[in-house]
Parts: C-alpha cells; structure tokens; sequence
C-alpha cells in the first residue's frame, strides 16, 4: 500500500466523482448523434468549468493534447483557482468518442491525480500494453514474451489451462497477428470497438470473465487505466509505440530518454492517486447517463485511492434546474 498523500485531500476524493459526473452528462447529450467532435466538445467544456471550482492547484500532465492542438484542457494547462494543494491531473473527457458518437458500449469520462511529479507525462503516441488482475505474483507476464508465452503463464498461475484464458484486445487491423497468435492457442478473445480504459480496468472484474488484456492503444490512455489499478491491485505494463521521428521527437521533449523502456505500474504512476470516472454509455464497468420521466438524470460513477485501497460506487440523481 502506497503512503497517503496530504495533497490529496479525503475531500478531493468525491469533488473528482462532481467533475466525471460534469463531463459525463454533457457529453450524454451527444450519444448517438454521430458527432464525435461535439461530444468531445461538450464533455471538455464541462470537466474544465467543473474543475475550476475547485480549491486546488491543478496541472494537466495527461490532457486533450499540446497546446497549439488543443484549446482547452492541454497539457500544461492550470485548473482550479490556483489556491491549495499541487495537483497533476491525467484527464480523458469523453473517452470513447466514436462509441458516444454511435452510441455504443464504455463511453466513459474519466480522470486521475495525484501529487506533482506523480503521473507519467505520457505524451500522445500508442503505447503497447499488458494488464492482469490483482493475485497473482509480479513478473506472471510481461512484454518482453510472446503473447503465447503470457497467456500459458496465467492459465499456469490460474490453474486452467490456455484455452480457457480469455483475452481483451482492441479490434483493429493492427492486432491481425496478435489475434491470430491467440486464436492459435484456442484462447477466447473480446474484441472491443474502442475504450481500452474500461478493457484494462476489465481484468480487476472478476464478472468480466477477462482475464488478460493485450494489444495497443493510446499512451495517455495507459496511464489512466494504471492509475485505476494502483487503487484497486492488478499488474500493469506499457511501452511507448513510435511511427516516425516525429513521435520520437515529441517523446523526447516529454523527458523520454530510453525509447524501448518498459513501463511498470509504479513507473507509471507514483504514491498516492485518485482515479474517478463516470458513464457516459453503459459498459462492463458502469452504467451510462439515463435521462428519466420528469427530467431526473442518473449517473453512475467510480471512485478511488491508491493509498487506501477504497472503491466507492456512486449513485447520481441530478435534477438540472
Ligand atoms: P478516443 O476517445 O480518443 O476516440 O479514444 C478511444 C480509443 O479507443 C482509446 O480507448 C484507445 O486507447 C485509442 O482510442 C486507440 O486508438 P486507435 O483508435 O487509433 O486504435
């Protein structure tokens, strides 16, 4: 367990569910609208003018992009009235923007802090990862072995054998291989359309039936969903993807020296943190944003933190005026 972090705030830890709870609404105006932009757009505006609330003094380290790509929540960017403790903030509005746009499943909003310094500047490229569920022994995976190399040693540790492993993996062209590899050793494989941070945080879920998540995604991405599982146990790994010298320079100005490194959970984030995320649509983790006779909206909405290992599952009824 991680040392508590005065920053930190016990207060902090329900204000961070207000500013999910924010996004999460906003963006739930834009389900099924086939407008990815303005859902994004709308959850932005939302998480920002949530945030500037608060009596803290936030810095976006993991945000909507580099300053001169994003006008708002860009990295770098301060939040809060400036007042109180220092806060890094690794934040995703709506992540999963097609799937609101298509209304389908693990929209979420989501967001992490934790004290500065505590969060990997991680900046904008993919990252390769691989995630595991809380009990078993550090090192069971890793990305320095094969895909069939991991899933023999889970179903090892787990006592079943491979082929009742089942496998989450964003559905892209990239991962042909990876898919094939896995289909190879009869695993199950759950495809997912998009949202990798509710398919990693999946593995912590017994009820999900996933047992290991592979493939890549977002790097910002990466840090969130190992922020949630610094709360909540599980084993964690990236490593930064590059596609041309651009990306490796951007890396480089974010402070990346060693360009293959790979990244432990503890790498990733640092001490005490809070990760928070709301429903946008509904999904494995959480139910989406309802819209109720008589103008009731509902939210349903996770929090918790590292140094106490304490999930809270909050219930929303807001009543907009
Ligand atoms: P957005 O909300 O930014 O659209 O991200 C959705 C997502 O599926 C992430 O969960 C994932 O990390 C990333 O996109 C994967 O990127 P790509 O769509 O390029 O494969």
């Amino acid at each position: 367990m991680v040392k508590a972090s005065k920053a930190l705030d016990r207060v902090l830890v329900l204000e961070m569910v207000r500013v999910t709870e924010a996004a999460a609404i906003a963006a739930s105006t834009l389900i099924g609208r086939g407008n990815e932009k303005a859902a994004d757009h709308a959850a932005v505006e939302a998480m920002r003018a949530a945030f500037n609330e608060l009596e803290f003094d936030g810095t976006v380290v993991i945000g909507e992009g580099e300053r001169d790509e994003a006008p708002m929540l860009y990295i770098g960017e301060k939040v809060g009235t400036g007042k109180g403790p220092k806060i890094d903030i690794a934040l995703d509005p709506l992540e999963g923007t097609t799937i609101t746009a298509k209304a389908g499943p693990n929209a979420l909003a989501v967001l992490a802090i934790a004290e500065q310094g505590g969060l990997l500047n991680a900046p904008d490229v993919y990252m390769d990862k691989l995630a595991i569920g809380p009990g078993y022994e550090e090192g069971t995976v890793g990305l320095d072995k094969t895909p069939t190399e991991n899933v023999k040693a889970l179903a090892k540790a787990k006592g079943v054998q491979p082929h009742e492993i089942i496998a989450c993996v964003l559905d892209r062209p990239r991962h042909e291989k990876l898919i094939a590899e896995l289909r190879e050793i009869g695993c199950g494989i759950m495809l997912i359309p998009d949202g990798d941070v509710a398919g990693v945080i999946a593995v912590t879920d017994p009820d999900t039936t996933v047992d290991i998540y592979m493939g890549s995604g977002g790097a910002p991405e990466g840090v969130l969903a190992a922020a949630a599982l610094s709360c909540v146990g599980g084993q964690f790994q990236g490593r930064l993807l590059f596609r041309n010298d651009d990306e490796k320079a951007r890396a480089k100005r974010w402070g990346v020296t060693d360009l293959d490194r790979i990244y432990h959970l503890r790498d990733l984030v640092k001490g005490d943190a809070i990760f928070a995320a709301t429903g946008v649509t509904d999904g494995s983790l959480l139910e989406g944003v309802k819209r109720r006779k008589g103008g009731c909206i509902t939210t349903e909405s996770v929090v918790m933190r590292a140094s106490t290992g304490t999930v809270r599952w909050v219930k929303g009824e807001h009543h907009p005026g």
